[in-house]
């Protein structure tokens, strides 16, 4: 390598890292020129367009993508590989008009609505409360909706010749890695610390996102971050050239199970993580792309890098030291689309070099372009629009008011009641006198949606500030602090908020400007002065006004004072609930519509002490998630109180399971108290070997659905599956099940925890009868 070349890197290095973390933490990143392909949109087709082979619908897709890829010079193919990137340079993806293939955008984000693209969006709550909500059917109907959005306006743009970042219809979503530290600044777009509801949850959205016709694709999914990622992004170290060190045991029980599921859901893509998985980077790791992925999985899709992930392997990773062995390992490794942080030059632009130097095989590079034309085609690009029902859709179909309901609907359900002393639901036929909102969070419509958040008009997001107005004739407000991060605090503010009221409402938490990516958090403290506000209400707070406290957060804050405190009469975890927050608040406060009692469960142990979170670069998951926690937490996985109580009152189920076949029971549940409202069922599976095999969880969540009943109303039957390979135990390079009894529990949580809810846990067991080895996965 010549000075020019070192000099060249040495540049690309400083602009790289501010470049890079610039545009992915701001997903709404537009190009200043917009990307009109003008002269694709008037030209007429080239003769004959119509004859080729692989427009011609009688064929099948196979023969049809192999004909299209057949045309396709290398250099051609080099391009379509290369331009999977954001920015200007980065996409989209080229025409290629001798063939009359139009320009694709790959680089679209849909975390739970159209992120990003112009015009307007519906906002639906950040990833964690949709998991918050425990309820499979919930996140289902946001992906479809989502999915809606994004291709009618993509449909649009498409007719405009916009081909600019976000335009496209194949999504980076959803966010399926595990939540295994509290401080990382991604926990929000997770859903969650398990597995199993990662999976499940990935599944129902990856199905509601694509769609079900049989022959079409609604928006592609791509699900994301493969793999063995969940922090850190900044603190420690930058996750742009960290090194995960997983054992085999941790990979397979926490850190693939999710993704398995999701591509068993039939997902097109997936995106390969910044990170190295045991010194080798993710997107060069065939171990990973292609031992696991396509052997193991039989993927037949496409892999995406991270933005900037391939650039990031020579210039931070050092794991090599040039675009063409770097192109080379990569495609070779199992990357077909290189997301570059806006080259001009992006690394795969070596491909060609690469072939030339033999470090690539033509017929390599043509297999690895093929799940992109493949992925085009079942969206409908080269067939007559007449065929397929998706492409009617236009931005008509945004934000209506079916959408904004669902929005409505969807943060009602991600609330999680963590503490009550008997104050909520409020009074809702009373009209109230004088209410004190106080906090950063009351009315800062900037920090309630999270990261990659969609933008839906102004006017539709209403803050908890405004939601909250219309239940009492007065209502004194103090931020108290000047942003989130609350630096600037002005206690005489909050104390004049909160004298003469009848209710306070402290509304605290980080929003996006405190937990992004980006952006971990160094503790999980309250920011800045919250805790002084928050002490400053009670100390100020005759004893008879009651003080609730909302939080808005996505990796738990140190509360433990405040859960303690009687002063402090209910505590409500919100999540980042988006446009609806303020609307959803005030049915959820006062219980006025259905379906407003809170039912959500936290997807993630909440820690008591600061010694419960080992060191964030070490990825064993000894001591992480309820899976392997030691010591009680402050509020368990699974937890979540209601205003009414729920009893389990009798259950059947398989007592002997012939190993391989699932477990099937019936659990009849009432509603003992005055109001209807949804439960979350939850069955949990416990193995009796100690010592467990190294990976293998104390408890593991094996079911759950969210219902819901009437007050008063018993004897719900609920019948719920077990299914094999929850049973199994990763050992021996292996899933197996053994012969034994295994523990049952049944219930709204996890059974034995000091912290609860008021309702029991059916507690049985069931014996596996022979073994079983189910596969290496
Ligand atoms: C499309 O393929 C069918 C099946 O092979 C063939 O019969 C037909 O002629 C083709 N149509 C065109 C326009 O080439
Ligand atoms: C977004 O919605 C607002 C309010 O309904 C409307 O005025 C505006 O025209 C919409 N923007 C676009 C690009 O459709
Ligand atoms: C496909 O999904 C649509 C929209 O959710 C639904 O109305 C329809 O019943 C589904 N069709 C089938 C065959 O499942
Ligand atoms: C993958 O394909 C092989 C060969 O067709 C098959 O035996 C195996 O069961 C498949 N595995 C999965 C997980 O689908
Ligand atoms: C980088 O290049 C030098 C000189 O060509 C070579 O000796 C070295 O092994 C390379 N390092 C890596 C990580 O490929
Ligand atoms: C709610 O308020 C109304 C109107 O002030 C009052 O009549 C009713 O008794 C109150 N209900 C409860 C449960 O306090
Ligand atoms: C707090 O705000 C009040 C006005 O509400 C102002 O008079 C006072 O100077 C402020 N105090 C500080 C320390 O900024
Ligand atoms: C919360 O704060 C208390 C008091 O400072 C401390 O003892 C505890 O370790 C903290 N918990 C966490 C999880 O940081
Ligand atoms: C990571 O944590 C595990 C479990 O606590 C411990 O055994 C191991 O020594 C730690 N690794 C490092 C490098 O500190």
């Amino acid at each position: 390598m010549g000075p020019l070349r070192v000099s060249l890197f040495s540049f690309l290095v400083c602009l790289h890292v501010p470049l890079s973390a610039a545009l992915n933490r701001d997903p709404r990143y537009k190009p200043k020129v917009p990307n009109v392909d003008r002269d694709l949109l008037h030209k007429p087709k080239a003769p004959n367009a119509d004859d080729y082979p692989f427009r011609n619908v009688s064929l099948s897709w196979d023969e049809r993508v192999a004909d299209l890829v057949g045309r396709l010079t290398l250099e051609e193919i080099q391009e379509q590989m290369g331009r999977g990137g954001a920015g200007e340079n980065g996409g989209p993806a080229p025409a290629i008009k001798r063939l009359d293939i139009g320009p694709y955008q790959w680089n679209q984000e849909c975390l739970r609505g159209d992120v990003g693209a112009q015009g307007n969006a519906t906002a639906f709550p950040q990833a964690l409360g949709l998991a918050a909500a425990f309820s499979p059917d919930l996140i289902f109907r946001v992906a479809e909706v989502t999915a809606v959005e994004v291709r009618g306006k993509h449909n649009d743009f498409v007719k405009q010749g916009i081909f600019t970042d976000h335009t496209g219809a194949s999504c980076f979503s959803p966010v399926i890695n595990i939540m295994r530290d509290s401080r990382w600044g991604r926990n929000q777009e997770t859903y969650g610390e398990d597995p199993y509801l990662s999976g499940i949850y990935a599944d129902r959205f990856i199905r509601g996102l694509q769609g079900n016709d049989t022959r079409y694709v609604r928006a592609s999914g791509g699900c994301k971050h493969f793999d063995v990622h969940g922090g850190p992004d900044s603190i420690p170290v930058s996750r742009f050239s960290f090194n995960a060190e997983v054992s085999e045991a941790d990979w397979r029980t926490t850190f693939l199970p999710a993704f398995r599921r999701c591509v068993e859901a039939g997902t097109y893509s997936l995106m390969c993580s910044y990170n190295r998985i045991n010194g080798v980077p993710a997107c060069a790791n065939s171990e990973l792309l292609t031992d696991v992925l396509r052997g193991e999985w039989n993927f037949t899709g496409y892999i995406v890098s991270d933005e900037g992930a391939i650039e990031n392997i020579i210039y931070l990773h050092h794991y090599l030291n040039n675009t063409v062995d770097t192109v080379a390992a990569c495609v070779n490794a199992g990357c077909n689309l290189e997301l570059s942080g806006n080259l001009a030059k992006p690394v795969y632009f070596s491909l060609v070099d690469a072939v030339n130097a033999g470090k690539l095989t033509q017929a390599k590079v043509q297999e690895m372009v093929s799940p992109l034309f493949y992925t085009r085609m079942r969206l409908g690009e080269f067939d007559p629009p007449e065929m397929n029902p998706y492409s009617r859709l236009s931005s008509a179909d945004v934000e209506t008011d079916d959408h904004k309901a669902l929005a409505v609907e969807a943060a009602m359900k991600s609330f999680v009641l963590l503490k009550n002393d008997g104050v909520l639901p409020l009074n809702h036929t009373a009209k109230y006198g004088t209410i004190a909102i106080v906090g950063p969070m009351a009315d800062d419509a900037s920090q309630l949606s999270g990261d990659y958040a969609p933008r839906p008009p102004p006017a539709d997001v209403i803050t908890p500030l405004a939601g909250l107005r219309s239940i009492a004739s007065t209502v004194q407000y103090a931020a108290g602090c000047s942003e989130t991060a609350c630096t600037s605090y002005n206690s005489s503010d909050v104390i004049k908020a909160v004298t003469g009221t009848e209710i306070t409402i402290v509304a605290l938490g980080t929003g996006q400007s405190v937990e992004a990516e980006g952006h971990d958090r160094p503790d999980i403290e309250l920011p800045g002065q919250q805790k002084q506000l928050l002490m400053d209400v009670i100390n100020n707070t005759p004893e008879k006004v009651p003080i609730i406290l909302l939080l808005f957060n996505a990796g738990p804050v140190n509360i433990s004072f405040a859960d303690q405190d009687p002063r402090v009469s209910a505590i409500m975890e919100c999540f980042f609930p988006a446009q609806a927050t303020g609307d959803a608040l005030r049915h959820v406060l006062l219980n006025d519509v259905d379906g407003a009692v809170p039912a959500g469960r936290l997807p993630y142990t909440w820690p008591l002490l600061d010694t419960q979170m080992p060191p964030m670069v070490n990825y064993s998951m000894a001591g992480r998630t309820y899976r392997y926690f030691d010591g009680p937490p402050l509020y368990p996985f699974g937890y979540g109180l209601s205003y009414t109580t729920f009893r389990y009152t009798a259950m059947t189920h398989t007592a002997f399971v012939t190993a391989g076949e699932p477990l099937k029971g019936q659990v009849w549940v009432d509603n003992v108290g005055h109001y209807d409202a949804d439960e979350v069922v939850q069955v949990y599976i416990r193995w009796r070997d100690i010592p467990l095999p190294e990976g293998t969880p104390k408890i593991q969540l094996a079911w759950f659905d969210r219902i819901s009943m009437k007050a008063g109303q018993s004897n719900l039957q609920v019948s719920f599956e077990v299914e094999a390979r929850s049973m199994a135990q990763w050992k021996n390079g292996g899933w197996f099940i053994e012969e034994g009894f295994m523990d049952l529990f049944v219930g709204g949580q996890q059974p034995h925890q000091k912290r609860a809810a008021p309702n029991d846990v059916i507690t049985a067991e069931f014996k596996i009868v022979g073994s079983k080895y189910l596969g290496r996965y």
